[in-house]
């Protein structure tokens, strides 16, 4: 009945609960003083007397009604003010986990699983918090104040009663052991179809592009048919849970007006008694009728905890706090070297990294190359710390990259990628993220470093445009030179372009070029390149085969060596 995990979540509320419950007494106070209005108005009405006496008692039920929806209002802003408080320190917790865990995790993970525990589930704790839990209270202390009144007018009623209550409860109890599982089940099912649906949304471009749409349709129809099914035998337990309860309430109201009766022509109670029996006896049930109404969410919000508490139990894959004794960042063109990493990811099924060694002199300028799947894209990841290696050293400026703690070492590093997340909003806030208090002639002069600057300024709204998701569309080639310039601006010591040019168009292919040489100069530089011709100026070539180097030299000296450097040039020139 008292979801432990769940309780917890109500500490520092236990005095707006309380106010709940005196809130849900009263309101049941109400029902219990119209019913005995009701029924003293029916007596005097079959008893035969003067109309008269009848009018106060009809305005007084009127005022009730008036108090009672009073009451209720004051209860719904009561309980969604407390509720809402608890959710947004739930919702705090479970996004610095998020963050905790960070894009190693989301990588991972997908989208479509994760939304669910950031919003609908966190949602769901109303049932229990706002409802359930305050509805508890209300009903064994409404329900027993009834019963023991009813107790003081016919021992026999009152007994018949209480013998009723336990049934109703145990009626719920029992569906409750069977429909805990059941809650969990529909969660479950819901949480891997919305996963689906997100990613089939996300993919629908390339779905369509191989003709995937069909066998993807009956992948998801499957998937719906097990929500479906769990939901159903969810419905159909707590049907059954409702039925026996509904038939638990009238039969005992049922026995209670027949034991009324018999007593009333048994001379033992008074016509105006029995009609207070009459209408009570169905409100001591009516907490009960409410509580079963709560049940069901009461349910629901459990097992959606369950799972918030799954994901808050998750580990990141990093441990930030173990060593960050240097936090100092480095002057200069701090140098790179990767010695005997070797990584897999988890899950994974064949090593990413094996044994791969490489360094980056200070300033120079290191392409990898190799075709998809290399791994090229884990040494970037491993470099900004989303995974650590399962072994071998990564350093940064000669020290390990665990020496330093994660926010510097990220703020020492900029990672152009292929594709670049603008974030909705104008073109200077886009560009501030790297700088926040970059002054607009600095914007500026980035930009136009970047060679966006003309761009932007042919917008009617310059540098307020606004972008990103649900803002003006952008080029391919536009968007990598804001992220150009945002690189500029965060001037970062060492720069990672991670395919930066691979989705551009070859009309802004020079502009975008020119701006990369802009951005590379001066800082050491990991330039990972799709197309080789971009790769022809670095200081030195690491070809990546299967996570693992096996050549390395300038351009020239590779070609010459009619290697794995040779054939991917030739593979290449072929496609073109
Ligand atoms: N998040 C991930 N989880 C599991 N395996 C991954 C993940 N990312 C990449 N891989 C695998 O690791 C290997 C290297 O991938 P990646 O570094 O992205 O290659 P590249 O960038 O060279 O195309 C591939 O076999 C890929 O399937
Ligand atoms: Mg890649």
């Amino acid at each position: 009945m008292f979801n432990s995990p769940l309780l917890k979540l109500t500490r520092g509320y236990r005095l707006q609960i309380a106010g709940l419950v005196v809130l849900g007494l009263l309101v049941t106070t109400t029902y219990v003083a119209q019913a005995l209005l009701v029924a003293q108005v029916l007596t005097t009405i079959l008893n035969g007397q003067d109309w008269g006496g009848v009018m106060v008692p009809l305005v007084l039920i009127l005022v009730l009604i008036a108090v009672r929806a009073g009451l209720v209002w004051l209860r719904e802003v009561a309980s969604k003010t407390m509720v809402e408080n608890i959710k947004a320190a739930v919702r705090q917790e479970v996004f610095a986990h998020l963050l905790d865990l960070g894009p190693g995790y989301m990588q991972g993970n997908r989208t479509g699983e994760v939304q669910p525990v950031l919003v609908d589930k966190i949602e769901a704790l109303d049932g229990y918090l706002a409802s359930y839990l305050p509805q508890v209270f209300i009903t064994l202390l409404g329900s027993l104040a009834i019963g023991v009144y009813l107790l003081t007018i016919d021992w026999l009623v009152g007994l018949v009663v209480f013998a009723f209550m336990p049934v109703v409860l145990l009626s719920q109890n029992w569906s409750k052991l069977v429909q805990g599982e059941k809650g969990r089940a529909v969660f479950a099912a819901f949480g891997s179809l919305k996963g689906d649906f997100i990613d089939n949304i996300q993919g629908m471009t390339t779905l369509k592009a191989f003709g995937a749409s069909q066998q993807q349709g009956e992948f998801l129809k499957k998937k719906s048919h097990r929500l479906y099914k769990a939901t159903i035998s969810n419905l159909t337990v707590s049907t059954w849970g409702s039925s026996i309860m509904g038939l638990a309430i009238s039969g005992g109201t049922a026995l209670v007006i027949g034991i009324g009766a018999l007593h009333l022509a048994a001379g033992q109670l008074a016509l105006s008694q029995l009609m207070i029996i009459l209408f009570l006896s169905s409100e001591a049930f009516r907490p009960v009728t409410d509580l079963a109404r709560y049940w069901h969410a009461s349910y629901s919000a459990a097992a959606a905890y369950d799972s918030i508490q799954e994901f808050m139990g998750t580990a990141p894959d990093v441990n930030p706090g173990i060593a960050p004794v240097v936090p100092q960042s480095l002057p200069g063109q701090p140098e790179i070297s990767f010695k005997q990493v070797r990584f897999s990811y988890q899950g994974g099924h064949r090593t990413a990294l094996q044994n791969l060694s490489f360094e980056v002199g200070p300033g120079e300028t290191v392409a990898l190359v190799g075709r998809s799947g290399a791994g090229k894209s884990t040494v970037v990841s491993l470099l900004l710390r989303f995974f650590d290696p399962q072994s071998g050293e990564i350093t940064l400026g000669g020290k390990s990259i665990k020496d330093y703690d994660l926010a510097t070492l990220r703020s020492m590093l900029t990672v152009v990628a292929q594709d670049t997340y603008l974030f909705y909003g104008t073109i200077a806030d886009n560009l501030r993220m790297a700088k926040p208090d970059a002054t607009q002639s600095e914007l500026e002069t980035a930009a136009r470093a970047a060679n966006a600057h003309d761009f932007i300024m042919a917008r009617s709204e310059g540098y307020n445009t606004m972008i990103g998701e649900r803002g003006a569309k952008l080029s391919g080639g536009e968007r990598q030179r804001l992220a150009i310039a945002r690189a500029l601006l965060k001037n970062a010591p060492v720069l990672i372009l991670d395919e930066a040019t691979s989705s551009v168009d070859g009309a802004s292919e020079a502009a975008i070029q020119q701006a990369l040489e802009r951005l590379i100069a001066g800082r050491t530089t990991i330039l990972i390149a799709h197309r080789l011709s971009t790769v022809i100026k670095a200081d030195r070539i690491v070809v990546l085969e299967n996570g693992a180097a096996v050549e390395t030299g300038r351009h020239s000296e590779l070609l010459d060596r009619r290697n794995a450097y040779a054939r991917l040039v030739a593979a290449q020139q072929e496609m073109v």
